[in-house]
């Protein structure tokens, strides 16, 4: 089986996934996935759209299975298989913000407890780090500014939301005046940058 990062938007697949998907006996993804390969789903393969996560680790060989953005950035990069690497909301948000990964530190925060992710963004950032924070819908923007208020006061955060669709949007405000995301499809960097 090969797990194949399809890129956090559209045309955003390398050639090596769009050979790996182009070759597959099967696809397995999530509705978003699925429609981020379409392209480059032959006519006539067979697509199953993930009900069950825990099955993706019994597929045949000739499978793929397709992981948003890059699989190894909270992805399904824990799955047997060959990596197909694919660019990541990581690689698109530094790019947009023009910053560097040398002082970047990934947080999570997506389906994990939000007070912790926090906490944990707070010190990286008073660490003098640029915190980049995967989000899910329910992440409010406005608690991590107050948490980095406390011993970061002159941080800036960025809200990057739906990047590389038509209706991407970044916007960079203040720990007391952060951007509010209205997609739920969002992530967060935070630092003195
Ligand atoms: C489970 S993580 C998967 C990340 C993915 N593997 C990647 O490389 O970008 C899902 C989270 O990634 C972020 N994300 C993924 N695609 C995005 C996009 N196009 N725009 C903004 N955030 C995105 C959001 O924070 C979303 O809740």
């Amino acid at each position: 089986m090969k797990i194949v990062g399809v890129g956090c938007g559209p045309g955003m697949m390398t050639g090596e996934a769009i050979r790996a998907i182009g070759e597959a006996a099967e696809v397995h993804g999530s509705a978003r996935a699925i429609e981020l390969a379409s392209e480059a789903i032959r006519p006539g393969c067979p697509v199953h759209e993930i009900t069950d996560y825990r099955a993706l680790r019994t597929l045949d060989d000739g499978a793929v299975v397709l992981s948003t953005g890059d699989p190894m950035l909270s992805g399904l990069g824990y799955l047997p298989g060959e990596i197909v690497p694919g660019i990541s909301s990581l690689q698109v948000a530094l790019a947009r913000l023009h910053l560097p990964w040398t002082r970047v530190v990934v947080v999570s925060a997506h389906g994990r407890d939000h007070a912790a992710a926090c906490a944990e963004a707070g010190a990286e950032v008073a660490r003098g780090r640029i915190v980049f924070l995967l989000a899910d819908p329910t992440f409010a923007v406005d608690r991590l500014a107050g948490v980095l208020g406390a011993d970061s006061p002159g941080a800036r955060i960025a809200v990057c939301e739906s990047l590389g669709y038509p209706d991407e949007r970044i916007r960079v405000g203040t720990v007391g005046d952060p951007p509010i995301p209205s997609s739920p499809l969002f992530v967060v960097v935070a630092g003195i940058f």
